[in-house]
């Protein structure tokens, strides 16, 4: 199935009919601790493997949108006007061309704002296409479900299928070859976790030297290791699942993090390898093993397709984290 069918199936009729006069939406980021990486279609987004995040409350994407008279989409991001040959404004153009009906061809005013790094390995592209979806959907009156949504925001960017929910969320990657079963789905909703918190160590805010989609074909295509990741990503999720419901934090942690060392441990084995890291991410690593053998804190990382790193850690320890870590941005996740 091609995904413009895909959208007819959830769509039917012309999706870009009946607007209203502008909408506004606003979608989180989400760090996957079991990490997504590999497609068995790469049209539809289609994973190898289920996978699971946490939303980031008040870090991710605001969009505004609305038709235009123009012949063309108008693009701003971050205050910028975006060129027509820029990569994210055609990932954006080619996004909405899906949705566009041959004879009735409309166009956008798009303005989005980060408040995040773009690109910068912090899932920026998940909340965009999380935020454009919610507002065509308001914009159009589709009156769609999350689940659909969920679906639509996938055909953008994977990892946006998980950006639809605050706290935990599982990807589930379904079986169906059209899609309709593979989209996120809120977890352990009865279970907040307040004490829990995320940090952010930037050390890089350029854009990735390649973009995940393109890292993944190459990681399936030529990683020897890959054979052993969809088993593993199965273990990681039965597991941090079950710490998560125990409130087992050392666990969470120990399982989030060894599951993003295998991911760009398969990575670096594929030809050409594919190296995120830069000097500064290894060396932040083994402080972080060293405050956790030294100093008894248990803190963890996890780190996507880019060279920043994500701690993880109770809010009680906080402040010690922050005496070795003084520009970490805490974010509270619950
Ligand atoms: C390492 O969702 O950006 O962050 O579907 O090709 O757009 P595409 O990939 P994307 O990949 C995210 C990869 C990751 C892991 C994750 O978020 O699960």
């Amino acid at each position: 199935m091609k995904a413009n069918e895909l959208i007819r199936s959830i769509i039917p009729s012309n999706p870009f009919a009946h607007t209203s006069e502008h909408a506004t939406c606003f979608a989180p980021s989400n760090i996957a601790l079991i990490k997504y990486w590999g497609k068995r279609n790469t049209e539809l987004n289609l994973p190898n493997t289920s996978s699971l995040s946490i939303s980031l409350p008040n870090k991710g994407t605001r969009t505004s949108i609305c038709v235009n008279q123009s012949k063309k989409d108008n693009i701003v991001l971050n205050g910028k006007q975006l060129q027509s040959q820029n990569k994210f404004y055609l990932r954006l153009v080619n996004y909405l061309n899906l949705f566009r009906a041959e004879d009735h061809k409309v166009f956008f005013d798009i303005t989005t704002d980060n408040n995040i790094p773009t690109a910068a390995g912090l899932a920026s592209s998940a909340s965009g296409f999380a935020a454009l979806v919610m507002c065509l959907n308001q914009l159009f009156s589709w009156n769609l479900g999350k689940e659909k949504l969920s679906i639509l925001a996938r055909l953008g960017s994977g990892s946006a299928c998980r950006s639809f929910w605050p706290g935990f969320v599982e990807w589930q990657m379904g079986e169906r070859d059209d899609g309709l079963d593979s989209f996120g789905e809120l977890i352990f909703q009865e279970r907040p976790w307040p004490e829990l918190r995320l940090g952010l160590l930037i050390f890089s805010q350029k854009e990735k030297p390649m973009g995940s989609t393109e890292a993944m074909i190459q990681t399936v295509n030529t990683s020897k290791l890959y054979k052993l990741w969809p088993e593993k990503v199965k273990q990681d999720l039965i597991n941090i699942r079950k710490a998560i419901s125990e409130k087992n934090f050392m666990r969470l942690g120990e399982i989030a993090e060894q599951n993003s060392i295998a991911m760009h441990e398969t990575m670096l084995t594929s030809e050409p390898s594919i190296n995120y890291s830069l000097p500064e991410t290894m060396r932040t690593k083994e402080k972080i093993w060293q405050l956790r053998k030294n100093n008894n804190i248990p803190v963890y990382f996890t780190q996507d397709a880019g060279p920043n790193l994500k701690l993880i850690f109770l809010m009680q320890h906080e402040a010690e984290i922050k005496k070795t870590f003084s520009t970490m941005e805490t974010i509270t996740l619950f």
